[in-house]
């Protein structure tokens, strides 16, 4: 067939529109060229690097499904280009419009423009979007993030200065229902939400914590299985302020089986050391280096990541607490991967962690 007969028909070229249009309309983490994804990690770096990148306080390293390997971002955290902001924009575009049709939920135990601090409520920041097909899950470490709907993006000043982690992941439908019973244990601290009636019967703990009602008590903890939309496996451990322990090593290096090595914010009076009691141990990391070749000590960071020593487990998880005493009083999670990529990109960072004799002997 000559080139020149090939022309567009009205009806493939309407076809082609309206796919693109469905393809827009799907809820999902979005990279940083706006493109669905099933997942994304990033890491923002401490303002305090010593290295070759200039230092705002709102660079990052970004990863997902299609690019899974840290890649110095080329827009900086406040961008609305960026995956964090793209992600995001879904929330604030569309559930104005379609608010019958979409349920959301931002939640942070320090709420933007607000001095309460949720202590009550847990040690969790996060925010999700979904409709009656799918949706995202965000969970992050950014205090006073994100601005209600009504705000717009922004990211605030007191989140440049240290290293803050962030990852999104894309889940059917039936998974939120799954994600609503870790609700019981999890608690978390919802400042703006929206979750229709029709949501009433799959997400009936979202729906009573949106309406700023209490939930009846639930398990102390409880582990949950999660699918990815393309079918990576999750587990999200969720632990009440009831259970009083140090997540990291009375649950999670017990339950993975694993050794774990655990970068968390370290400011705090109470900093737990490294611990070797039970049969899997939990180090704390003090010293990063990114695949850039510049270092920061984790005094100077704030995001809430472990690892697996051994390269054989390959277990990575994100969340919400830190390694410090007052932390076991307080309901959060963390979700977990054995994502080769994911697994690798964070334990290649790790550059010094703290041995048991050496907490013992700083004692
Ligand atoms: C992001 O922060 C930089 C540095 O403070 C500033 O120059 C820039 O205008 C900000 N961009 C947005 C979109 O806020
Ligand atoms: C290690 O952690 C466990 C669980 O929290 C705790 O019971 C134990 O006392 C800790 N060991 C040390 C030496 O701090
Ligand atoms: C980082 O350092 C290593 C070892 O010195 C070197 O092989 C690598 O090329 C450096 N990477 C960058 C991005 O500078």
């Amino acid at each position: 067939m000559p080139v020149g007969s090939v022309r567009c028909h009205p009806a493939l070229l309407l076809l082609l529109l309206c796919s693109a249009r469905l393809w827009a309309a799907e809820i999902s983490c979005r990279n940083e060229e706006g493109e669905v994804v099933d997942w994304f990690s990033l890491y923002k770096l401490p303002k305090h690097v010593k290295g070759e990148i200039p230092m705002l306080g709102l660079e990052y390293m970004y990863m997902d499904t299609l690019a899974p390997q840290w890649q110095l971002s080329k827009y900086l955290i406040n961008m609305t280009q960026g995956a964090l902001g793209q992600t995001l924009m879904q929330l604030y575009d569309t559930y104005e419009s379609e608010k019958n049709s979409i349920a959301y939920a931002i939640y942070n135990d320090e709420v933007p423009k607000s001095d309460s601090n949720a202590w009550k409520r847990g040690h969790t920041k996060g925010f999700l979007l979904l409709d009656k097909s799918q949706g995202f899950w965000v969970i992050h470490s950014v205090p006073l993030f994100p601005p209600i709907p009504e705000d717009g993006y922004q990211y605030p000043a007191t989140g440049e200065t240290y290293g803050q982690t962030v990852i999104c992941i894309t889940f059917k439908y039936d998974q939120f229902t799954e994600l609503d019973q870790q609700m019981l244990s999890y608690n978390p601290g919802i400042y703006s939400c929206s979750i229709p009636d029709i949501f009433q019967a799959d997400l009936p703990n979202l729906q009573k914590l949106c309406a700023g009602s209490r939930l009846p008590s639930g398990p102390l903890r409880h582990l949950s299985k999660l699918q990815s939309a393309h079918g990576e496996t999750f587990l999200h451990f969720a632990k009440s302020h009831f259970f009083i322990d140090d997540i990291y090593v009375a649950w999670m290096a017990q339950e993975l089986k694993t050794d774990l090595l655990s970068e968390s914010w370290q400011h705090s009076g109470q900093k737990l050391p490294s611990n070797c009691s039970l049969d899997y141990h939990v180090y704390n990391i003090n010293l990063i280096q990114t695949p850039l070749n510049s270092t920061f000590y984790s005094i100077n960071d704030h995001s809430k990541w472990a690892v697996s020593r051994e390269y054989k487990d390959q277990w990575t998880c994100i969340g919400d607490l830190n390694r410090a005493a007052e932390q076991a009083w307080r309901s959060g999670g963390f979700i977990c991967t054995q994502n080769e990529h994911i697994y690798k990109a964070f334990r290649h960072l790790i550059t010094h962690y703290e041995s048991c004799s050496e907490a013992s002997t700083l004692l």
